[in-house]
Formats: C-alpha cells, structure tokens, sequence
C-alpha cells in the first residue's frame, strides 16, 4: 500500500470514527539502516534512510482535557486525561502518545484534549522502527495541531525520551531522527554525539531492497541491553588503560591493537565491531558521494560479517538472506539491518534488477526453509518534520 492510500485511509477512518474531518494531518515514516549499526548508543555514526511506509495521524482539538484516540490497526479505542496520564500496560500501543503528551507538559508545553485516529503500513516488529515513526508522529502531530514552534532536535530528543523512559526500552537516537528529519532521495548521515547531520543523495540507478526474514525480534530486546552494558564495560577497561575515552567513538582499531592481549576477549569483540563500523560508516560516506557503489556494497558486506562475528547479533535467517542476495545478479551490498535478532536485511540492488532481485531472494528463502520472507523494493522517503 503506498503512503498515499495510508493517510487517506485514516482521514476517512477519522471522519468514521468521530463524525467530521480531522484539522490536521501528520505522517512519520519508518526506517531502514544502510550502514552503522550498533554505533548510535556509543556516539558513534549512522546512516539510515526513511522509507515509503508510514504511520499516519489525524485529529481534531476538543475543548476539554480529554483525549480520544483510534488505533486502526489494533481497531480499539483508548481514552486518557491530560491530568491524568499513566501508562497503560494493556493497550500498550497507547503508551506512545501517552508519553510524548506527558514529556510536552512537563517541559511546559500546554495541550488541549483532542480527538485522533492513527495507523499505517509500517510493519511491526520487523525492526523498521514502527515504535519511533509512532512517536515522531504525536510530537509531530501535537506540534502542528497546536502550533508549538517545536525545535526539530527537540522534536527527535522528546520522542526517543519516550520511549526510554515512559515505554522502557532503552534505544539510541538513530531510528527518531530519520524519523523527523528523513530526505526524499537521500540517506543521512548522522553524528549521534553532537547530532550534527547532512543528507546524502542517493543515486536513482540503485534500490534499496529490504527482505524481512518474518522472525520477531524476540531477542532483540535483552540482548540490546546485554551488548549497551558490553560496550561500557568496554570502555571502562579501555579507560583503565590509561586510554582517554568516554564512549567506543572515542577508540581507534590501533588502540585495540595495543589493548588486545590485556582487555577480555568477548568485549574486545563487542568493541571492534563499533570501532571499525564507525570507520566503515566514515568511508562509506564518502563513497556514496564519490558514487562508487561498488565499494559502498562491500563496506555494507563487511558490516555484515562484523555484526555476525563480532557483535553476534544474526540469526540463521538473516544470514540466509544475506547469502541469497550475494548470489543475485544486480547486487551490490547485503547486510542485516537495526537491531537484529531476526528483524530485516538491507540490500542495494542496481535499479533494472531489482524486481528480479526481490523475486528470487523470496523464492530461495521459501524453499530453504519454512519461513516465507516479504520484501520490499523501497523508495527513500522525506521524514515527519519535512513532509508538508
Ligand atoms: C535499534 C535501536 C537503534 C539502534 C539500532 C542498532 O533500532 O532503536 O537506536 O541502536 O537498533 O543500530
């Protein structure tokens, strides 16, 4: 379904469900990672790009504290005050807008209740980051019902506090700021230690395809916390080296060198699948903008043998799908992308082979195993805060 038929869907579920048309409308799209995986809790670099699937909001302000709200997709009602906002542990899907009302008001924002529909075409649990385009969505859609000016960095800032700290997973920055901030055409580049970020055009001869493996992430989440709490263990040892560094971003592969027979084997791994992604992320980069794909492909495949390796954050699937794609005409680069533990690959595939590409991959993951693998053929997409 394209992000067109979405936000009409949820206009007209809005004037189903609450009798009149909504005010104001907002989409967030979802995301997907070309290349620095792993890298934005440790202040490392990214390079996501937002894609075509999106979530929509839409609503109308009330004049009372009260707020009504839709979900399409779970087709249940939710209502809260605004004095009133706890979490809600069984229609958790509520808890975002839930959040992001409850962080606005504390920093002295003041809402208005309001009636509200929402939905999309994001898949869920497929690590193409639903839960940060859920949230980007209400900042963004409570930003434009009631005109609060909200900075962009604040808008991204606010969204991943909730879900931090209000849903309780603990993820970097990297899935709400492309989120917000995404570009038509291009991917973008992020330094997740001061934020700073610029776009990078994407060539219109290449595709990004994405093939979701159809395996939650059930992993993902304890094993997130698990390799966060590596990694600062990691540095701490560094540190006691005499090192000077405050996160992985701090460390080069030749201090790794010189740490290697001193620090524990298991986080020396953890630490040299950041340190040389960052690298790898750099250099990727600056190939993209050079244009040589090639090598942007071989960076994505080397990440991939890293996260596997020295991260171990694969699975059987996603390396199945990565070896299919390698085997494909038109390929330029595979690798598993977010999270991991099941969850979705990333390929960059040559734009006249790329319904090919998609084909044989899920046709080579059906007959390998009892999976089925949907897969998509995406176009990078502008994000909630530059979309009109
Ligand atoms: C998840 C998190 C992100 C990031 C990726 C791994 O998507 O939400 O912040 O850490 O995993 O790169």
């Amino acid at each position: 379904m394209s992000t067109k038929a979405t936000i009409h869907q949820i206009e007209e579920t809005f004037q189903q469900t609450f009798g009149s048309p909504p005010e104001t409308v907002v989409r967030a799209p979802g995301r997907v990672n070309l290349i620095g995986e792993h890298t934005d809790y440790n202040d490392g670099f990214v390079l996501p790009a937002a894609i075509d699937r999106a979530i929509t909001y839409a609503g109308r302000r009330r004049a009372d504290r009260r707020v009504r709200v839709y979900a399409e997709d779970f087709q249940a009602t939710v209502e809260f005050e605004l004095d009133d906002l706890q979490r809600d542990n069984e229609k958790r899907w509520s808890n975002y807008l839930r959040g992001v009302s409850k962080f606005l008001e504390a920093d002295g924002h003041r809402l208005t209740g309001a009636d509200i529909a929402f939905g999309g075409d994001v898949p869920r649990e497929a690590g193409l980051s639903s839960s940060a385009a859920v949230e980007v969505g209400a900042t963004a859609f409570w930003n434009r019902l009631l005109d609060l000016g909200l900075d962009p960095v604040y808008v991204v800032k606010l969204s991943r506090r909730t879900e931090n700290e209000f849903v309780g997973v603990p993820c970097g920055i990297m899935d709400q700021f492309i989120s917000a901030l995404g570009r038509r055409d291009h991917a973008l580049f992020l330094d997740c230690r001061d934020l700073t970020y610029r776009h990078v055009p994407l060539r219109a001869d290449v595709k990004i395809v994405v093939c979701d493996s159809g395996v939650k992430r059930a992993l993902a989440q304890s094993e997130y916390e698990v390799r966060l709490k590596q990694c600062r263990k990691a540095v701490a040892e560094l540190a006691a080296f005499g090192r000077a560094v405050k996160s992985l971003r701090d460390v080069q592969l030749s201090d790794l060198d010189a740490a290697r027979g001193t620090m524990d084997n298991l986080l020396w791994r953890r630490a040299h699948h950041v340190v040389s992604e960052n690298q790898r992320t750099l250099e990727a980069v600056k190939v993209l903008q050079a244009g040589d794909l090639e090598r942007f492909g071989e960076l994505m495949n080397q990440s991939h043998e890293s996260l596997r390796k020295d991260y171990e954050v694969s699975s059987i699937e996603l390396d199945r799908l990565v070896d299919l794609a390698r085997r494909q005409e038109g390929l330029l680069g595979a690798r598993m992308t977010g999270a991991g533990f099941g969850g979705c690959t990333v390929n960059l595939v040559r734009a006249d082979a790329a319904e090919g590409f998609a084909q044989a991959v899920a046709r080579g993951y059906q007959e390998a195993g009892s999976l089925t693998a949907k897969v998509y053929v995406c176009q990078a997409s502008d994000g909630a805060l530059v979309s009109t």
